[in-house]
């Protein structure tokens, strides 16, 4: 049986990750996969998690099953993070999911069973494992413009054309904040066109949010979803612990089901759970439980809070640092939208075969569509890239 497999495409972001590890330069430097790592390169176990999991040792007394959704507790306190009180709590209907792509996944196999036509839009570009897990399932996808190549920004008036293509039914995967790859988001004006748009054709947004408290701030990031969540019928939002929580490997994330028609809530519901069934049944609890717990108590939330503005802050001050260094090499301000861009990745613009030249001949390993993890950078490295930038002719 197994002789009929054919080999799989290899993720482009993983496999980058496997390219670096095995390449033996010492003054390599990693801009590839999207894991936070501070001034030392170690990506740390942030203060209240390792606080949080203390007390758990110490309190936790069974290892007992918990339930298809997961703990209550964790969705409460997940959704009122996310939106706050955008909507009344019986419009949502979630379950915990393995990370951030145990709820994309999750919610496109919701979307299949509830629509098997429903195509899904995705900005051009978009996070590669979005494209590949809806090849995988079948389901028809669509592209929408969305970065402009020339000014490092989004291309408004040419996502706006192509979502003009949308009819009642379709999906269109938005980024809540911090989009990925480009760091190039939405304002509130364009998201409430965005909003109006959808409306007027009948189409379902579904949120990925995956990096809340990573751009303009905690409160700040949530509010495009708010605004979808208040604005529209019916969405769907994924969400991720994984970076603000800083627990890539715990896989800790929610799918959210939000309808006005709160009569929809336990249909939602139920198949949210019998998805989790079928998949994995129970989604795993120690991430979840420690997030619950951060949430939940006043210090740890604040501690929490407060590290993750120290990760916000530093990435925004490598940011502007680059864009200041670029500007003084180059006498230009062409590099200015780094600083612009939010959250943890930029898309600096440029070809695949310089991305390689950086790569080979620098050391410098950045995704091939010229994304770049910002927070892989620190003082010494930012003059580095920089100069290697402006060598290779970007
Ligand atoms: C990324 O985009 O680098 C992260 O979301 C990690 C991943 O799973 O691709």
């Amino acid at each position: 049986m197994f002789e009929a497999l054919k080999p799989q495409p290899a993720d482009k972001i993983l496999a980058l990750m496997q390219a670096f590890k095995d390449d033996p330069r010492a003054d390599k430097i990693d801009l590839g996969v999207g894991v936070y790592k501070n001034a030392d390169g170690v990506t740390p176990v942030m203060r209240a998690v390792k606080a949080a999991e203390r007390q758990l040792w110490e309190e936790q007394s069974s290892k007992a099953y918990v339930g298809l959704a997961g703990d209550p507790a964790y969705s409460d306190a997940m959704i009122s993070l996310i939106l706050g009180d955008a909507v009344e709590r019986d419009c949502v209907a979630s379950v915990a999911t393995p990370g951030g792509t145990g709820a994309v996944r999750q919610a496109f196999e919701m979307i299949r069973m509830a629509n098997p036509a429903a195509r899904v839009f995705v900005s051009n570009p978009t996070w590669p494992n979005h494209i590949s897990i809806l090849a995988y399932l079948g389901i028809e996808m669509v592209s929408y413009r969305y970065f402009d190549d020339e000014t490092r920004g989004v291309d408004f008036g040419g996502m706006m054309a192509d979502l003009e293509q949308v009819t009642k039914g379709d999906i269109v995967l938005l980024h809540g904040c911090c989009h990925n790859p480009t760091g190039a988001n939405l304002n509130s004006v364009e998201w409430q066109a965005v909003i109006d748009l959808l409306n007027a054709k009948g189409a379902l947004p579904m949120i990925d949010i995956a990096y809340q408290g990573f751009g303009d701030g905690l409160e700040a990031d949530a509010i495009a979803t708010r605004m979808v969540a208040s604005g529209v019928p019916e969405c769907l939002i994924a969400a991720s612990c994984s970076k603000n929580f800083g627990i890539y490997r715990e896989r800790a994330g929610l799918l959210m089901a939000v309808s006005s028609d709160k009569g929809a809530r336990g249909l939602n519901q139920g198949t949210l759970a019998f998805l989790n069934r079928q998949n994995y049944s129970f989604p795993p609890d120690h991430g979840a439980r420690v997030v619950t717990m951060i949430l939940n108590d006043q210090a740890l939330r604040a501690d929490w809070a407060a590290e993750l503005e120290e990760v916000r802050l530093s990435m925004l001050g490598l940011r502007q640092q680059l864009a200041s260094e670029l500007q003084a090499l180059t006498g230009s301000d062409r590099f200015a939208f780094l600083a612009q861009h939010r959250g943890m990745f930029s898309r600096l613009g440029t070809t695949p075969e310089l991305v390689e030249k950086m790569r080979a001949d620098h050391g410098i390993y950045m995704v091939g569509d010229s994304r770049m993890n910002i927070a892989g950078l620190n003082a010494k490295t930012i003059p580095i890239l920089a100069q290697a930038i402006v060598d290779v002719g970007v």
